[in-house]
């Protein structure tokens, strides 16, 4: 059985995911502003991913007998300095969600909560994942450059980079 301080943890992390969805969709409708398709449909894919974070939590509340509160998502901004401020603001977001899942463990570790505790591991190491697959990017567009003549070549990379993720995703990896 859950405590009520951790039904009401849980369901904060379920509007953390909820709003990173929408953030990256709204990053993916500032791409396609853009015309850089590759990075709208790498945005579109991780408003899914998290969507489904976010539907996983969810999920576990309704096994462990608590009730899942939909959220009020609060909204994304729409506009963004430029491609890199794009990635940049996505990493130190990813840092965001991966502090309030080391919160969420270590409650759980607090409360002898083993269900939660051993439900909690697939969020750390997906976040763990996720902040390298940023990191990758931003030493990426780093080297590429930022300007407007790199902007064809940064979106060429990120598209191959989303077409392996969802071959790798496709294939079980
Ligand atoms: Fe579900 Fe990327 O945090």
């Amino acid at each position: 059985m859950l405590s009520t301080k951790m039904i009401k943890s849980l369901n904060e992390q379920i509007a953390m995911e909820g709003y990173a969805s929408f953030l990256y969709l709204s990053k993916a409708g500032w791409f396609e502003g853009k015309t850089m398709q590759g990075c709208a449909s790498f945005m579109y894919r991780q408003a899914q991913e998290e969507n489904e974070h976010m539907m996983k939590i969810f999920h576990y509340l309704v096994e462990m007998d608590a009730i899942p509160v939909v959220p009020a998502i609060k909204q994304p901004p729409a506009q963004f300095k430029d491609v890199k401020a794009v990635f940049a603001d996505t990493l130190a977001h990813e840092q965001k969600v991966t502090k309030a899942i080391n919160d969420l463990v270590e409650l759980a570790m607090k409360e002898g909560d083993h269900a939660t505790y051993g439900f909690l591991q697939w969020y750390v190491a997906e976040q763990r994942e996720e902040e390298g697959l940023m990191r990758s990017i931003l030493d990426k567009i780093n080297l590429i450059g930022n300007g407007s003549q790199s902007l064809y070549f940064i979106d060429k990379e990120i598209e191959s980079l989303n077409k392996a993720t969802l071959k790798a995703e496709s294939a079980g990896e």
